[in-house]
Parts: C-alpha cells; structure tokens; sequence
C-alpha cells in the first residue's frame, strides 16, 4: 500500500518523536507519522506515551534529558504543558494550547498546529468564509484554537458549549483579538436548532458521535439545510451521524480526517525540515482506523 519505501534500520543514530497523551492508545498519530518517515526513508521513529498527568512534568524533563526532537501533545495535556516550555508561539499563547513540542539543544519551544490544520482543511475543499456565519459546538482546545484561525476571516461566530463558562472565556479572548461578532449561549436542542437553521457553516468540535458512541450526535437532523456547510472535526468513523445526516439533508460535508493529516503534516515539517507526503499519511490513518 505504502509503495516502495524503505525503513532504516533502528541504530545510535537513529531520531526519536513521538506523542504524549492519556488515554494514547487510539491515536493515529504513529502509523500516520512512521508512514510518512518511511515514505522520505528519515532515520526516525514516532512513539506513543501514555503519560497520566501527576506524570506530565516528568515526561516534558525527559524530552529534554533524552534528547527527543520532537513531541504532538494530546488530551488531557495541551494546556497543562505549556507552562513547562522555554517558549511559545504567540499563536498558541491566544489560543490557550499547544499541541506539538520542538527541541531545539534543550530548549522547548511549543506551538499549536491545529488551527492551521483546520483552516487548510476548510480552504482544500473550496469552501467561502468571508460571508460566512459559523456556528462552532464545542469551546475546548480545538474549538478554541478553530475559532482563533477563523475569528478574522469570518462576520460572526457563535459559540455553543454545555459548559457555559468554558464558551464564556473562549468569546472573552476572541472579542480581544478581533472585531468579528462573537456570541456564545448554553448548548441545548432548542438553542442548536435556532442557530443552525440561521447558519452557514456549522463545526463540530466536541468529541460526541466519536467511535465507540458512533449514533450520537447533538444537532438535530431537522435543522440541517442545503445552505450549510458541515465540518466535523472528530476523524473516526471518517462519517459521523452529524456528516450522514448532515449529507443526507444536501449539505456540503468536510470530516476530521484531512485536519488531523494537515497538523501532523505541520508538525513533521516542522521537526525533520522536510515536507511529508500527506495522501501517504492519510492512507495510513484510514488503514489503522479499519476503513
Ligand atoms: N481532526 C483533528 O485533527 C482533531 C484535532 C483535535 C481534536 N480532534 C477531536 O475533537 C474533539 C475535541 O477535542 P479537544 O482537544 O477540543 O478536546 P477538549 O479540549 O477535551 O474539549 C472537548 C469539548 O467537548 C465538550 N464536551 C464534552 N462532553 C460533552 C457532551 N457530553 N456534550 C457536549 N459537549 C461535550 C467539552 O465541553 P466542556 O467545555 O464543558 O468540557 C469541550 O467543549 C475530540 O473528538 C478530538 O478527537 C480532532
């Protein structure tokens, strides 16, 4: 499947990166990033950590200590850590989370690729933003670094969360870094329903109708229309019920699979200087997902 590419031998040479999370064991990153060091015959290998958070602190020392070049970070990390870094990104320093590390001679320098990811996802497949009325569920970090990427480019922004105070903050720190409107309500069926029907382009960024529960989904078949665009940002299965339904009722539809290959994408580049091949890392996620 993966082509004719080689795999270097394993020597003392031979680079570490790898992803801390907890849980870890569903990630796709591995498979997508080993794929993608084969692919350019790099001398890495990209490891899972499972690292519980009284074990965060310790983890980001031995990135230092054992000299790894570079790590993704993971749920429930990627704002804890950011005060164990020697620097960050301004961009990740609005958004409130880093999720990929760099080592540079023992320096630790955390960025947030997610933003990116999720703006190059929407623009690859020819979707409009500039008139654009976004609605986004969800106010964690995705949500907050999506709503960051798109607070400039877009009229207005609602925020739907059931935890208000979390859409609260988010709408605080997006009205102080832009004059888009943003406002932020409770999520509820009636609430999802009004805002949706009013929308034109609806994310999903909670991790609801995620494999196992793949039969969730928090808006309501009967507000999806044929005006509005739907990206779902959770990658497995590649269609949720919000993107079936959403399909079935005519709307364009963009799942969280071409994101999460475009921040890895990113953070490889990032790391190793050299540019992945993205359909090589994307075929290997969708093989690990059993699709
Ligand atoms: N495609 C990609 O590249 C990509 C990248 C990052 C994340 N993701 C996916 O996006 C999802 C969210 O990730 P995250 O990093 O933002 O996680 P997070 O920071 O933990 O945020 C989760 C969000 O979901 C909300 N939520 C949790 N349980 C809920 C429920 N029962 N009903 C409604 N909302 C609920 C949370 O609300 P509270 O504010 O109240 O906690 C929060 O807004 C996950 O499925 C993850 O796999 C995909």
């Amino acid at each position: 499947m993966f082509g004719n590419v080689t795999d270097p031998e394993i020597s003392s040479k031979t680079k570490v990166l790898g992803i801390i999370g907890s849980p870890i064991e569903h990630s796709m990153s591995p498979v997508m990033h080993n794929a993608a060091l084969q692919g350019l015959n790099l001398d890495y290998r990209y490891l899972a950590f499972h690292v519980p958070l009284e074990r965060l602190s310790s983890a980001i020392d031995g990135i230092r200590g054992l000299g790894i070049v570079g790590v993704n970070v993971t749920i429930p990390h990627k704002e804890n850590v950011m005060k164990l870094l020697d620097e960050i990104d301004e961009k990740a320093i609005k958004i409130g989370a880093v999720n990929t590390i760099k080592n540079v001679c023992g320096r630790l320098i955390g960025r947030n690729t997610d933003a990116e990811g999720a703006m190059e996802a929407i623009k690859n497949v020819g979707w409009k933003l500039d008139r654009s009325n976004v609605v986004i569920i969800g106010a964690g970090g995705a949500a907050r670094a999506i709503a960051f990427a798109l607070a400039r480019e877009v009229p207005r922004i609602v925020i739907l969360n059931i935890e208000e105070n979390q859409a609260r903050k988010l709408t605080t720190d997006l009205e102080a870094f832009t004059k888009t409107t943003i406002m932020h309500y409770l999520l509820d069926e009636e609430r999802t329903q009004h805002e949706v029907l009013e929308a034109d382009l609806l994310i999903h960024a909670t991790s609801i109708g995620m494999h196992p529960n793949v039969e969730q989904s928090l808006v309501p078949k009967k507000c999806l229309h044929s005006d509005l665009h739907v990206f779902d940002i959770v990658y497995n299965p590649l269609e949720t019920k919000l993107l079936k339904d959403a399909r079935e009722a005519g709307c364009p539809t963009l799942g969280g699979i071409d994101m999460l290959v475009n921040q890895g994408a990113l953070a490889f580049k990032w790391w190793t200087g050299v540019t992945p091949d993205k359909e090589l890392m994307k075929q290997a996620a969708i093989k690990a997902l059993g699709l």
